[in-house]
């Protein structure tokens, strides 16, 4: 166990007194006898800094960032880069990210790591005989973009951190060497990609490395992965810097691979990368601020829509998880999704109206909301001002999400992807990098769905040097001014859903963290036109939501949402999704 850190296993919170006190010295012996996450998995409440990812070892990393000195965002940064090694089937150095963050001194900073397209890249680059080809932007080269996670990581720890970045790439790359023990869900996740890359051919070219790496061997056993490429890698970036890695040899072989395979990217695009710096969205619910992403994020937007519908109703009134409340939520989710399909892209690219938040344009979507039964929502609606009004760019003047507070008050979230599961599948030879497959986020022809059956239009469509649109969804929610929520998730749209619904169960039902992130889930994202609910709703919900006309889906568990806030104790609370092997401690 790491001394002085402080854990709540599942389904309790222990908070451990401040150092040198007896209970924690007893605590701390005790679990000194066992690895020190074998007591932790749920959540955890303490004064100086609290971190919640997927995984124990990338949390391990951001408290040890903060005992080394460091503080939310070294944390942030610590967690990212170790995730790229635990967890490299969600995120990594060949992806991207976007990082929300409200600093002690009032700020709130939107970083867009986000991955670009090719200045190749053309809007009808997977049509194959007028037909979208779902294969190119999900598998393979042409699937890639070029990646921006390290790019913005760079810039938060450079600008905002105490530590440099050298410090969490080392900590990172001595994992990667020395190897983890993969959880079953990376097992479960090896297993699955395998079996989705069938139809290519056992020897393609571009999935060797892929399958050269993940060849886990079948059988019960703690067999460690080791990944001294990507140990490599990481050390390079420590020791020549973030431009060894988009304008030296890294880009060169990345280029150099993709575009043997047939893929587009040309070192330009690689050294051209830049993280950009966006405004945040900020919206009120019920007397909280939210701080959401902005584009091209669509999750910020649309949280902040959907909220702003339901602010007129009273959830409350209707009775947390009562069929009432789920379905209006439903129904604004619904108009949120259908403005999304139409509006939402790249504001570098296209104009996103500011107007989509207006308090006005929002009660008029709202005002079609009928209690008792679902509504056919044809489409987007018109905002105010659509041309003008609109969000500022530079031009026109299978993720994870994690968050970090410390004492300071600095609070951090960041939500980081490959999009699918090891993205394009493709690792650069040598490199252990795992480039993304970003792409498929575009719309590839209008209203044909992609992967998680999203549609979208032309402002969503594939251009160079555009950003696909995403639903990253990093959330900072504040009362009276004062932060008392991050939040984010991993899902695809479920994302919105998901960081809608752990606001809700906060504001209006009054649940801590680690209680809102138990609470049940469901998702509507207007096309297809269906409710998603978890399995644990059981027969009657789904039943209450047929009788008012929707169609109903269901999953085992919807996404994954991490979480620190304050509790209803007053305290800091860690929070992992109870639905995955993730860390919520504090120390
Ligand atoms: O940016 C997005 O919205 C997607 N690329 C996120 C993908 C994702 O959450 C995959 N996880 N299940």
């Amino acid at each position: 166990m790491n001394k002085g850190m402080t854990m709540g296993g599942k389904g309790r919170s222990t908070r451990m007194p401040g150092p040198g006190r007896w209970m924690g010295l007893l605590l701390g012996a005790i679990l000194l006898a066992s690895p020190w996450w074998a007591a932790v998995d749920g959540a955890a409440a303490g004064p100086r800094g609290a971190v919640a990812t997927v995984h124990p070892e990338a949390t391990r990393a951001g408290i040890e960032a903060m005992k080394a000195g460091g503080n939310a965002v070294d944390a942030t940064v610590a967690a990212a880069l170790m995730l790229g090694v635990v967890d490299g089937h969600n995120s990594g150095l060949g992806g991207g990210c976007f990082i929300l963050a409200r600093l002690a001194d009032g700020r709130a900073l939107a970083i867009d790591g986000r991955e670009t397209a090719p200045a190749l890249a053309t809007r009808d680059l997977y049509l194959r005989d007028g037909r979208v080809d779902g294969r190119l932007s999900q598998h393979g080269v042409l699937a890639a973009g070029v990646p921006g996670e390290l790019a913005a990581l760079a810039h938060l720890a450079t600008n905002f951190g105490r530590l440099p970045l050298a410090w969490s790439l080392e900590r990172a790359a001595r994992v990667a060497e020395k190897g983890f023990v993969p959880g079953r869900a990376y097992q479960g996740r090896v297993r699955a990609t395998h079996e989705e890359l069938a139809w290519a051919p056992a020897d393609a070219p571009e999935f060797a490395e892929f399958r050269r790496i993940w060849a886990m061997p079948s059988g019960r056993g703690r067999w460690r992965l080791k990944q001294p490429e990507l140990a490599a890698t990481y050390r390079s970036v420590a020791s020549g810097g973030v431009q060894s890695f988009y304008q030296g040899p890294m880009a060169r072989r990345a280029v150099d691979f993709t575009s043997r395979h047939g893929g587009l990217m040309r070192e330009e695009d690689w050294s051209g990368y830049r993280p950009r710096l966006r405004q945040p969205v900020r919206t009120t619910y019920r007397g909280h601020e939210i701080v959401g992403f902005p584009p091209p994020s669509s999750g910020g937007v649309h949280v902040g829509q959907i909220l702003g519908m339901l602010e007129r109703l009273d959830l409350r009134a209707m009775g947390e998880d009562s069929p009432e409340m789920v379905h209006v939520v439903v129904e604004a989710m619904k108009r949120a999704f259908a403005d999304r399909a139409l509006w939402l892209g790249d504001p570098d690219h296209v104009r996103v109206p500011q107007g989509l938040l207006s308090k006005d344009y929002l009660d008029a979507r709202a005002a079609g909301i009928d209690a008792g039964r679902s509504t056919d929502v044809r489409g987007a609606g018109e905002p105010p001002s659509a041309t003008v009004d609109v969000f500022e760019s530079e031009r026109w003047r299978h993720t994870t999400h994690f968050s970090a507070v410390d004492a300071e008050g600095n609070w951090v979230a960041c939500t980081a992807t490959v999009n699918t599961s090891f993205g394009s599948k493709v690792v650069v030879p040598g490199t252990g990098l795992v480039l993304n497959n970003e792409m498929d986020d575009f719309a590839a022809a209008p209203g044909v769905p992609n992967y998680f059956g999203l549609v979208g239009s032309e402002a969503n469509a594939v251009a160079g040097g555009k950003r696909p649109l995403s639903s990253m969804s990093p959330t900072v929610v504040l009362r009276d001014g004062r932060p008392v929520l991050v939040v984010g998730a991993a899902g695809g749209p479920t994302i919105i859903s998901q960081a809608v619904l752990a606001i809700i169960r906060v504001v209006d039902f009054g649940h801590g963290p680690r209680e809102a992130l138990k609470g049940r889930r469901f998702h509507h994202q207007w096309r297809p036109d269906e409710v998603v609910l978890e399995r644990s709703w059981g027969p009657r919900m789904a039943e209450a939501l047929r009788s008012r006309g929707h169609a109903v889906r269901w999953v085992d568990s919807l996404g994954a949402t991490q979480a620190v806030g304050v509790g209803v104790g007053g305290t800091l609370e860690a929070a992992s999704d109870p639905r995955v092997e993730g860390l919520g401690a504090t120390w």
